[in-house]
């Protein structure tokens, strides 16, 4: 019988919201889904929301998570905003690699893996985005391009620490245009990445490592995508501004899942 790793699904609120609506909508989603037990959850609001938000969800099944981190921990680096800050608002994991990051903000590998490292070491959970680019994806490049990412953002993390690392493939094609990846061209990119972490760690460390889909996730797409073998949640970004698509998006993730189980162990 295969054992179903338990979906995580995690809204990332991006540059959205002011204080009173991020406030409202943690309260929001709390009130939908907070009881709910057979799934991971976990809320992104931009760093001077996370106190507010990490309060607003104590005690509740929903972890709150930062945008980005700065790998350097404390010193004379302004604007930045390091582990132990993160720590200390209540942070429970924090995005890196994210094609915002990369693309926008210049997050090259090693900027990725110094990040990665320092959230590591800060005790926090980790989501490691990847994902190609649309031309990566047209040259028949889609599968090396997210293994070259994830060897550069893994080379020094050892076996034990990628147990507190989730991994997001987040085709950049698909972040914020509406194009959702079909299940299928989904399942191909976590079967690849599911095989790149067998052959450089082990397949236990495989098997036990969760791996997001992101990119234009909504309630109507997420059914079929969760019922892959390999998808084991979302990563989200428009929808989870929204606390009704939101948990729509939570509920699938545990229904489909569910199924996919029982689909399963019926052979
Ligand atoms: P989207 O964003 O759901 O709005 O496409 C996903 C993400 O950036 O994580």
């Amino acid at each position: 019988m295969s054992e179903r790793r338990q979906p995580f699904v995690a809204g990332n609120w991006k540059c959205h919201t002011t204080l009173a609506e991020a406030t409202r909508l943690a309260d929001d989603i709390k009130r939908r889904i907070g009881r709910l037990r057979t799934v991971e959850m976990g809320v992104i609001p931009p760093f001077p929301f996370i106190e507010r938000v990490a309060s607003r969800l104590a005690g509740e099944a929903i972890q709150v998570g930062a945008q980005d981190i700065y790998a350097k921990g404390s010193g004379a680096y302004t604007g930045a905003v390091s582990g132990a800050m993160l720590k200390s608002v209540g942070a429970d994991f924090v995005l890196v690699g994210h094609s915002e990051r990369r693309l926008i903000f210049g997050d090259n590998d090693a900027v990725v893996s110094a990040k990665l490292q320092a959230a590591l070491n800060s005790g926090l959970q980790v989501i490691l985005c990847i994902g190609e680019r649309l031309e990566e994806r047209d040259a028949g490049e889609a599968a090396s391009a997210c293994q070259t990412q994830l060897a550069a953002a893994l080379q020094d993390i050892p076996k034990q620490a990628l147990q507190n690392v989730t991994i997001a493939y987040e085709p950049v094609w698909a972040i914020g245009t509406g194009r959702v990846a079909s299940p299928s061209q989904a399942q191909e990119i976590h079967f690849v990445i599911r095989t790149w972490i067998t052959g450089h760690y082990d397949s236990d460390v495989a098997a036990s490592t969760r791996i997001q889909y992101g990119g234009s996730v909504k309630p109507d797409n997420i059914s079929g995508l969760i019922l892959q073998p390999d998808v084991d949640g979302a990563l989200v970004g428009g929808a989870s501004l929204d606390a009704d698509s939101f948990s729509a998006i939570v509920t699938a993730s545990i229904d489909s899942s569910a199924e996919a189980d029982s689909a399963r162990n019926r052979f």
